[in-house]
């Protein structure tokens, strides 16, 4: 199961400041970031495809089920936060952490963009017209990329932070909004 790191507290902040309504989180974990949303509001509903933090979250009497992606999601909601597994298998000086934690909690496909792709496509059927979604990558995903991703699929977004983690790496945390 993944441990909230320094990706999660940096969205974190951006979830306490923009939870409202409806709020779903892809990819709970810990179930961390759900636990913030419900600061805001009380309908947060949560999925994430490793069971162990399914039944982790189940435990502290957080609402999680398991779900690829959205295979098993139903309803649209105000909020849909992500805080993805965002990076790319071949990255060589990140072994460690690679041998460290499970592969799904934090590389997102052979470039690393493939799980935020994947997302991208689904989540109009899942997202009220006027709804939001919270995300965050980092600067080894491939921001063109992702900035293209979203596009394509109708997005608009807004960068919300960037920050600096250790000599080679950027975290962004984006706010995206249907193209009106
Ligand atoms: C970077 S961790 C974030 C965990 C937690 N949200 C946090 O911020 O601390 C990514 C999470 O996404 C989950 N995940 C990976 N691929 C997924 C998929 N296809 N569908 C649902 N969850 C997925 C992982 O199991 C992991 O819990």
């Amino acid at each position: 199961m993944y441990e909230a790191g320094e990706d999660s507290f940096l969205i974190g902040k951006y979830i306490k400041k923009f939870s409202k309504g409806k709020v779903l989180e892809i990819g709970c974990g810990s179930g961390y970031l759900m636990e913030i949303a419900l600061s805001k509001t009380k309908n947060v509903k949560g999925v994430d495809i490793d069971k162990e933090s399914v039944e982790f979250c189940r435990k502290k009497g957080l609402d999680v089920s398991y779900s690829d992606l959205f295979s098993n999601v139903k309803g649209k909601f105000d909020v849909i936060i992500f805080n993805p597994p965002y990076l790319p298998q071949e990255e060589p000086f990140l072994k460690r952490n690679v041998r460290e934690r499970k592969n799904l909690d934090i590389i997102g496909g052979k470039r690393g963009y493939e799980v935020i792709e994947r997302f991208f496509k689904d989540v109009k059927d899942f997202l009220k017209e006027k709804g939001e979604i919270l995300i965050l990558f980092s600067s080894l995903t491939n921001k063109e990329k992702v900035d293209s991703i979203i596009k394509e699929n109708n997005f608009k977004f807004e960068l919300l932070e960037e920050k600096s983690v250790g000599l080679m790496e950027k975290l962004y945390v984006y706010r995206c909004y249907r193209k009106r």
